[in-house]
């Protein structure tokens, strides 16, 4: 066999998958940040899509999180994370503690968990699954290094970033650096009131 043809078998081996995914991004028109319902119809094409792409985690929290109650009213731009369009949900022992509405001084209770999913679009209207997040309220004493919440990322495959009590969690030690800065309110941002429920 000649060195072309097996060049071009490799080049052709190498372009196709890129071919087939490039078919399936979901693509919209864009003129600048989406507006709300945009963000939201946009969110409603493109969530299969992150369920699917998390999934190979068997992470029981991004398993449950879609059935929880979402908090904002429709996915709003976090420059925070990454310049993605952000989604806040919480599980039903953060919301009964008031997940949203602490009052300085107010913590979680252990197994209060709030997540964050995200998706980008390009400058061309091209949608990709983004990263997701969240926090796990530990029992008190756990962690006090990070004010006893585990912070954990997983990116649009479902590989880990890292977790501060599981593997790498030197990869995610910069989510507590942000976020102490909210230690009054047990750590937690919320999210833009515009987009409050
Ligand atoms: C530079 C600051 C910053 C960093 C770094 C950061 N966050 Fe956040 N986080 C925020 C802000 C601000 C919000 C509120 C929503 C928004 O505007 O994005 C938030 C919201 C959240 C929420 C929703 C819970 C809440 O109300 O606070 C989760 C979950 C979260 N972040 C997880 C993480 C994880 C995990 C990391 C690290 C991988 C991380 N964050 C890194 C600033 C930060």
């Amino acid at each position: 066999m000649s060195r072309l043809p097996l060049a071009a078998l490799f080049c052709l081996a190498l372009t196709l998958p890129a071919v087939a995914a490039e078919k399936e991004h979901l693509r919209i028109k864009i003129d600048g940040p989406l507006p709300p319902a945009k963000a939201e119809e946009t969110y409603n094409k493109i969530k299969r899509a992150m369920a699917d792409g998390y999934a190979p985690a068997k992470d029981p929290v991004i398993k449950a999180y879609p059935r929880w109650r979402r908090f904002n009213t429709a996915p709003y731009l976090s420059d925070t994370h990454g310049n993605r369009y952000a989604n806040n949900f919480a599980n039903a022992k953060a919301a009964k503690a008031g997940y949203g509405n602490l009052k300085p001084g107010q913590v979680m209770p252990p197994g209060a968990v709030v997540v964050k999913d995200t998706f980008t679009v390009t400058k061309k209207g091209e949608v990709f699954p983004a990263a997701v997040f969240y926090m796990e309220k530990l029992a008190p004493g756990r962690n006090p290094a990070t004010g006893d919440w585990r912070f954990v990322q997983l990116l649009p495959d479902g590989s880990y970033i890292g977790d501060t009590i599981g593997d790498s969690p030197e990869d995610v030690a910069f989510c507590f650096t942000c976020h102490k800065a909210m230690a009054k309110v047990d750590f937690l941002f919320f999210l833009p009131e515009a987009y409050r429920k």
